[in-house]
């Protein structure tokens, strides 16, 4: 404490001798210090001080020597101040610099100045610079930060929550941010960290990235998700909407949404925001557009009707072709197994392809024999599904496709359907009908010679 006298004692003689007042002391130091030929300085900042205003500076100068002008401060540390001001250290929690060294004069200027609040320097945020640089390279600044405002959430002096945080960290966000409080408040999925951990994703000062986010989508949504990284970054099939920049945001909303898994929009009206029009996969390889195979269609597959692409489609990555949730054979002909129907196999029962005669298990059957069986469950070149059926829609019933790919040539199929039965006239084989009740006695033809090569598509 001695040296914070001497240092007083120091600068006032120092500051008195610089200004070439030391020889014409006042003989009462009290009340006649702001004459014009002492310290009149004091009285011409913008703002003054109560008791400097008053010419009263013995509350705060004890005179040591009036004879050499000398003086101590009246009162030791913080008191001197706090005689006047006690409201500064009666919170929960000090700031540093009135805590350790109670020192007020850190920021202000104990006889006023042209700053607001006596303030040693320029502005509030110039003042908090001298000790902290919390938007150092940071290339976008949150609001207040840069109307230089730090007072507005922290007080500058001490406070009933941490970090010197003036509002319960809970509400702070929410005393400005209506517009999300209320999405909070009102929508019916609410993003867990967005229920008070806004830190979590947001640097409250800034950052150098848009929105004050700490990172970018996806990498962002990684930190916490690191699941649905491992499946968008290592799944045999991935999707591109997944792994661009970000990614995450393009289908769900960071904070809370009124549609199940926190999606922007229903699933369906998501999706069709790019597989609105046909896209090039790879060079040569197409992806048809969404739209177009359901447009005008009379049958809507069950699924699609309900706008259920998740019952077929993974949104993130996939181990299966198409981004299906399971197992369906891209080709026309596949050696039958079970396992690769599981797409199908998970809404209708595979028991329509496993017996060879029934009754009631399809009726794509002759009499009793099953059809599918016979068409499906061979060990060679078993037809797979898309040979005959569509999956998103159709104009036939049962969706029955109109054609078949054959090169680059689309074999027409002409399915008719009766009441008990139905036929086809497909180009590579002869016509040939069913009819559960009367079976058709097939006169034996040539086997059928079709020989459809083609990949993909439908
Ligand atoms: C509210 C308390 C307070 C009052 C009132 C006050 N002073 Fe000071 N004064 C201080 C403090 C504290 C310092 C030391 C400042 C520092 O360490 O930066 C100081 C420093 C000084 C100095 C040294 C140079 C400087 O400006 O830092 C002079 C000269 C001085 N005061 C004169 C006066 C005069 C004259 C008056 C009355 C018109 C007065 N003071 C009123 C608290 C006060
Ligand atoms: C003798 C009483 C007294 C002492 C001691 C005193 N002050 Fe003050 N202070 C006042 C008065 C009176 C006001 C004017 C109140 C007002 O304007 O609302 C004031 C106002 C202030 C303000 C507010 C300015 C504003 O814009 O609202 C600050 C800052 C301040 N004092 C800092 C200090 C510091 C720092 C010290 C210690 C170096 C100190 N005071 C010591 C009486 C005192
Ligand atoms: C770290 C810097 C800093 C220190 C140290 C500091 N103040 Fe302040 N003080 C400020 C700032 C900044 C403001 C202006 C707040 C605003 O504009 O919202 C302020 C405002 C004030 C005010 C005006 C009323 C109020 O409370 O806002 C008073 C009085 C005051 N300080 C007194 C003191 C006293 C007494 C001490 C020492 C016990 C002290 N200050 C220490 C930065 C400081
Ligand atoms: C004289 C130096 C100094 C000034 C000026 C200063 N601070 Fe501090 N501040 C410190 C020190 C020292 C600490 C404690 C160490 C740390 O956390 O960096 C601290 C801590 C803090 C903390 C963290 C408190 C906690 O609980 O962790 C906040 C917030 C803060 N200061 C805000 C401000 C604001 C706002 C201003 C301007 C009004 C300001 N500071 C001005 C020195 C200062
Ligand atoms: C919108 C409110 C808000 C404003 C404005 C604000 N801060 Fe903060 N500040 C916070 C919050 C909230 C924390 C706590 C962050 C955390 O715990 O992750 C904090 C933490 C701090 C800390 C503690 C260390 C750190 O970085 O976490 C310091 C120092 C600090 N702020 C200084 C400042 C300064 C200086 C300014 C003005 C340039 C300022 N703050 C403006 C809300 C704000
Ligand atoms: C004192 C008022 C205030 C408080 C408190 C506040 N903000 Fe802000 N915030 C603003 C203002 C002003 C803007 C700028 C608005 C604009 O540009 O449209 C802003 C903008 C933002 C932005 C968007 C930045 C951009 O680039 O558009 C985010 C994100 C944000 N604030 C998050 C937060 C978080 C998180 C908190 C709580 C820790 C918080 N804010 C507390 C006033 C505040
Ligand atoms: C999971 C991460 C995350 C959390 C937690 C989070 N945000 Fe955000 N916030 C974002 C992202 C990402 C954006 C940018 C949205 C965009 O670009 O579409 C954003 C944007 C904002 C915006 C700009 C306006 C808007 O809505 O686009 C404000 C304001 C905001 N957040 C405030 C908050 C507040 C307040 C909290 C805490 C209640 C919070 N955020 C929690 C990620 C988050
Ligand atoms: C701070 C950690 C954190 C971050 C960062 C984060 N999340 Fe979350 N998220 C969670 C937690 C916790 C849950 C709830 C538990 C769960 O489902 O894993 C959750 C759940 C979700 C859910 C499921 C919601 C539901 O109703 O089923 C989605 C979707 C989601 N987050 C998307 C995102 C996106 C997009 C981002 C990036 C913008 C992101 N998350 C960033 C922590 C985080
Ligand atoms: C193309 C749209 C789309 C994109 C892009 C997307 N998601 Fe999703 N996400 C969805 C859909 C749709 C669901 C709901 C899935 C369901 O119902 O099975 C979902 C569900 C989730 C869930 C909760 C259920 C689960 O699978 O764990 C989390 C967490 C999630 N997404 C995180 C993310 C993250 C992180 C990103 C960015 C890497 C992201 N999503 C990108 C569409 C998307
Ligand atoms: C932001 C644009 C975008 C959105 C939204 C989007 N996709 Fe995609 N999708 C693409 C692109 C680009 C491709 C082709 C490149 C690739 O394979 O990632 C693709 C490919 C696909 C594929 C074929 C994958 C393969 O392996 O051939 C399927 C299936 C698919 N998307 C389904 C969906 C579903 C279902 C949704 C809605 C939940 C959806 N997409 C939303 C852009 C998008
Ligand atoms: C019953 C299962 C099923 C449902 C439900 C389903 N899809 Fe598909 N989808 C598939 C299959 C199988 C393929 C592969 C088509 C092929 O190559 O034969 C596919 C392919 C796609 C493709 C790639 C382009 C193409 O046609 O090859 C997109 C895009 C797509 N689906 C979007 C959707 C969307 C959006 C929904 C929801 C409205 C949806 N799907 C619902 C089974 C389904
Ligand atoms: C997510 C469940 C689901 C999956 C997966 C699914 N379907 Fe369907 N499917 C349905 C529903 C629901 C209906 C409508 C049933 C009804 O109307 O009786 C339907 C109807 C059909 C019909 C027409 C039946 C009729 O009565 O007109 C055919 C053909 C069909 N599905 C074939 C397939 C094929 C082939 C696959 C595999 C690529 C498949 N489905 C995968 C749910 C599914
Ligand atoms: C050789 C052509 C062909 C193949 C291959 C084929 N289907 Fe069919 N499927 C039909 C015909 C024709 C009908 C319509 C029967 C009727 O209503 O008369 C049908 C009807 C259906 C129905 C409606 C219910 C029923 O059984 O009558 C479902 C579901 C179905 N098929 C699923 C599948 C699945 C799953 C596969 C692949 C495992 C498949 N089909 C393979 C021709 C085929």
């Amino acid at each position: 404490m001695l040296k914070r006298i001497d240092k007083f004692v120091i600068l006032l003689i120092s500051a008195l001798v610089s200004s070439g007042f030391a020889v014409e002391k006042p003989t009462t130091p009290q009340g006649t210090c702001l004459t014009a030929e002492c310290h009149a300085d004091y009285s011409k900042r913008a703002y003054v001080h109560g008791p400097t205003a008053l010419g009263d500076c013995k509350v705060c100068h004890k005179p040591l020597n009036p004879q050499e002008h000398t003086y101590e401060p009246a009162r030791e540390g913080p008191d001197l101040c706090q005689y006047c001001h006690l409201d500064q250290t009666t919170k929960k929690y000090l700031h540093d610099p009135l805590e350790k060294k109670g020192d007020c004069v850190q920021c202000h200027d104990p006889h006023g100045s042209d700053n607001n609040s006596f303030l040693s320097s320029r502005t509030v945020a110039d003042s908090c610079k001298e000790c902290h640089e919390v938007t150092k390279d940071m290339k976008f600044l949150h609001g207040p930060i840069a109307a230089g405002e730090c007072t507005v959430c922290h007080n500058p002096h001490g406070s009933d929550y941490e970090r010197l945080l003036d509002i319960d960290p809970n509400e702070l966000c929410f005393t400005c941010h209506e517009v999300t409080m209320n999405e909070l408040k009102k929508f019916e999925f609410v993003h867990e960290p967005a229920k008070g951990e806004c830190t979590g994703c947001h640097d409250v000062h800034g950052a150098n990235n848009a929105q004050m986010l700490i990172d970018e989508a996806p990498k962002l949504c990684y930190s916490c998700h690191e699941d649905i990284q491992k499946i968008a970054e290592t799944s045999k099939y991935k999707h591109s909407a997944v792994t661009e920049k970000d990614s995450c945001l393009l289908c769900h909303t960071p904070h809370a949404s009124t549609v199940k898994s926190g999606l922007k929009d229903t699933p369906i009206k998501l999706c069709m925001t790019c597989h609105d029009k046909p896209i090039e996969k790879s060079k040569g390889e197409i992806l048809e557009a969404f739209t177009a195979q359901i447009e005008g269609k009379k049958f809507l597959h069950g699924p699609v009707a309900e706008q259920d692409c998740a019952g077929c489609h993974t949104s993130h990555g996939s181990e299966h072709f198409r981004l299906l949730v399971k197992e369906y054979p891209p080709q026309f002909y596949a050696p039958f197994s079970k396992e690769n129907y599981g797409l199908c196999f998970s809404c209708h029962s595979e028991s329509m392809v496993l017996t060879r005669e029934t009754k009631n298990l399809t009726d794509f059957r002759n009499g009793n024999v099953n059809l599918h069986f016979l068409h499906v469950n061979k060990e060679r070149r078993g037809r797979t599904c898309r040979s005959c059926h569509t999956t998103h829609a159709s104009n036939l019933p049962r969706h029955i496709r109109k054609s078949v790919p054959y090169g680059k040539w689309e074999l027409p199929v002409q399915y008719k359907k009766t009441k008990t039965g139905g036929s086809c006239e497909p180009g590579c084989h002869l016509p040939y009908a069913y009819d559960r009740r009367a079976p058709v006695e097939y006169k034996k033809p040539k086997p059928p010679t079709a020989n459809a090569t083609t990949k993909g598509g439908q």
